[in-house]
């Protein structure tokens, strides 16, 4: 969703701010829009474009943007259509410029209050009264930026990263931190920065200061003060490297694309340190882990999207695996309902960015209203993301940077880590050594067997041009395939526009048969288990009524391909398995899908990265 980026330097630091603009273009937006203050004294200078951050470099070449101070933004529309008007920066009396991530709550009362005063507003947007407010502070008498920005915040409801510059006080740049995230970058000799992601600075600076919820910082080009609740804070400086070259598409045609062929490597990564060949290595999870484990009589999970699918095959392996009662929740359900906590309940949010809006509320209701949860864990790509900070433990998945919106190796690794979970509460509640060590076993080849199903690429390509034509689809499948088809409908969906829905194979005749005929494909996941045989009465239904089945079925349960029916051979592989293979040749499929039907495959319409808002 929105990004900010802001710098200050003793050199023009437009193609700094637009470099970063650009890094942050995964995360999804509608429009993007750069302040500048070239000398003292000459005034803001202010571009803004719709569409790409490429019509925005291209806008400030025409004018040649420059300036030693500035801010830019990408902004996804919330409140207010996506215009010129409504892309940030946002000013104020030609005096004040800020870019705004997040939402403002009560800038109804506070538009209606500052519109008395005087103000006339010039967007739709929420963020535009922060402007307005910050000048009246400033225009009442207050010293310093800082200053003003703070009596300002304080009259905000909702959640903001703020990055703020003041005409009269150039040398400055005020940022402030509630609910979104924002890091400083320390620049080297007379240089720094800031953006909501450190990525978006990765070409300047691999040294960042994380901001801390409620926390005000100024910037000069020499120094960083970091302040809150009216005092002076230290921030510790921490250095991360090694994230340019996932920047890079290399030789594949997406992001997407090349996540998807990384999944074998970012498994390998995220068993690594966690397992040893028949053991799980319970320490991976931090010192007072094993403590509280002790403690675990059922688990309650709660995510958004691809990983509230993971959570969702989770629940199968904890009843099963740890047999233990598991509760799975979408986030933005969760935070408002009336919630029951068991004693001894064990609560995961399940977070690739660890930025999302609601799975972070519901951490952050989960422990707020809640005595009874043993502890709170996270399971997220990254390390240094609120999420993470806020659980009172976490497991990292491996993953590495994932930039194409429509996840992917987020979600085989988080399924990974899961099962790891799995295996280290089942240790107290029945599982044999011997299990565990053939559980273990079989983790340690899945990045080999996921290696050979990425073989399939070329035959899924080739099936995919048989939905050229098609809107609209079906994904079955049982038991623990459910969520398995639950998320190869979600990619299908978002990257192909492709309307699809999933059901569990057994459902069929309950309703969505009569949606079956010759332009439905039905795309069906059949791994090698106990319920196969009820699977293959579900095709048959299929086949009766002239729908098209595409199958993934394990090798071993002999399906042969005939007029009705395409299979597709996977590797057979240990049952436990199963759901992280079987989403591998899906995750392909709607990707080739996708290129078929010309789409936006790494920036998809309306969708964003990180769903940093409500
Ligand atoms: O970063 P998170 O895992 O918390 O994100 C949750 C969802 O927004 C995300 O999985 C979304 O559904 C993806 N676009 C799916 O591909």
């Amino acid at each position: 969703m929105c990004g900010i980026v802001g710098a200050i330097a003793q050199r023009n630091v437009s193609d700094i701010l637009l470099e970063g603009l650009k890094r942050l273009e995964y995360r999804g937006y509608d429009s993007a829009g750069m302040a500048l203050i070239d000398e003292p004294g000459k005034g803001i200078s202010t571009i803004k474009t719709v569409g790409k951050v490429a019509n925005l470099v291209e806008a400030a070449n025409k004018k040649r943007a420059s300036g030693n101070l500035g801010i830019a933004h990408t902004r996804w529309a919330t409140h207010g259509k996506i215009t010129r008007a409504n892309a940030h920066p946002h000013g104020s009396s030609g005096r004040v410029s800020l870019v705004h991530n997040g939402i403002i709550e009560n800038h109804e009362p506070l538009r209606q209050e500052l519109t008395a005063a005087g103000y006339r507003f010039a967007t739709q947007t929420d963020t535009e009264v922060i402007a307005h407010l910050i000048h009246q502070a400033l225009e009442n008498g207050e010293a310093s930026l800082l200053q003003a920005v703070s009596a300002a915040t304080a009259r905000l409801q909702g959640a903001y990263g703020l990055c703020v510059i003041d005409r009269q006080q150039p040398d400055r740049i005020v940022v402030a931190r509630c609910g979104m995230s924002l890091v400083i970058g320390d620049g080297i000799g007379g240089e720094n920065f800031v953006a909501s992601d450190p990525l978006a600075l990765g070409q300047v600076t691999d040294r960042f200061i994380y901001l801390e919820e409620g926390d005000l910082a100024e910037l000069t080009s020499e120094s960083i003060e970091v302040w809150n609740g009216g005092r002076r804070v230290k921030r510790e400086i921490a250095t991360l490297s090694g994230k340019a070259a996932e920047m890079e598409k290399g030789a594949y045609q997406h992001f997407m694309q090349k996540e998807i062929f990384e999944q074998p490597q970012a498994i390998r990564d995220t068993l690594s340190g966690r397992v040893s060949e028949e053991k799980v290595l319970e320490e991976a999870f931090g010192v007072s882990a094993g403590k509280i484990f002790d403690k675990v009589k059922q688990v309650q999970i709660v995510a958004c999207g691809t990983s509230f699918h993971a959570g969702l095959v989770a629940k199968y392996w904890l009843e099963s695996i740890a047999r233990m009662p598991c509760q799975v929740d979408i986030a933005s359900d969760y935070r408002y309902r009336d919630i029951i906590v068991q004693s001894g309940t064990l609560f995961v949010a399940v977070s690739q960015s660890g930025e999302t809006a609601d799975t972070l509320a519901a951490l952050r209701y989960a422990s707020a209203h809640n005595r009874k949860h043993v502890a709170t864990l996270a399971i997220c790509n990254v390390a240094t993301s609120s999420l993470v900070r806020e659980s009172d433990f976490c497991l990292l998945t491996m993953a590495g940077q994932e930039i194409g919106v429509a996840s992917t190796k987020a979600f085989t690794t988080q399924l990974t880590l899961l099962l790891i979970l799995a295996i280290v509460l089942g240790r107290r509640n029945g599982l044999a050594s011997e299990d565990e060590a053939r559980l273990v076993r079989d983790m340690n080849g899945l990045p080999d067997l996921v290696d050979k199903t990425l073989q399939l690429d070329k035959e899924i390509r080739k099936l995919s041009k048989q939905f050229s034509d098609k809107h609209h689809s079906l994904f079955l499948g049982r038991g623990i395939q459910y969520p398995v088809a639950k998320e190869g409908a979600l990619k299908l969906k978002e990257i192909s526009y492709i309307h699809a829905e999933a059901y569990p194979a057994g459902e069929l005749k309950h309703g969505p048969l009569a949606l079956v005929d010759s332009d439905m494909p039905v795309i069906v996941v059949a791994p090698n288990n106990d319920l196969l045989d009820k699977l293959r009465s579900n095709l048959s239904e299929v086949s009766a009524r002239g729908g098209k089945l595409y199958v993934f079925a394990d090798e071993g349960i002999g399906l042969e391909s005939d007029r009705s029916c395409k299979v597709i051979n996977l590797p057979g592989c240990p049952e436990v398995l199963d759901p992280i293979l079987f989403t591998v040749p899906l995750q392909l499929l709607s990707y080739h899908a996708a290129i078929i039907k010309g789409t936006d495959i790494d920036h998809p319409r309306n969708l964003a990265k990180s769903v940093t808002v409500e």
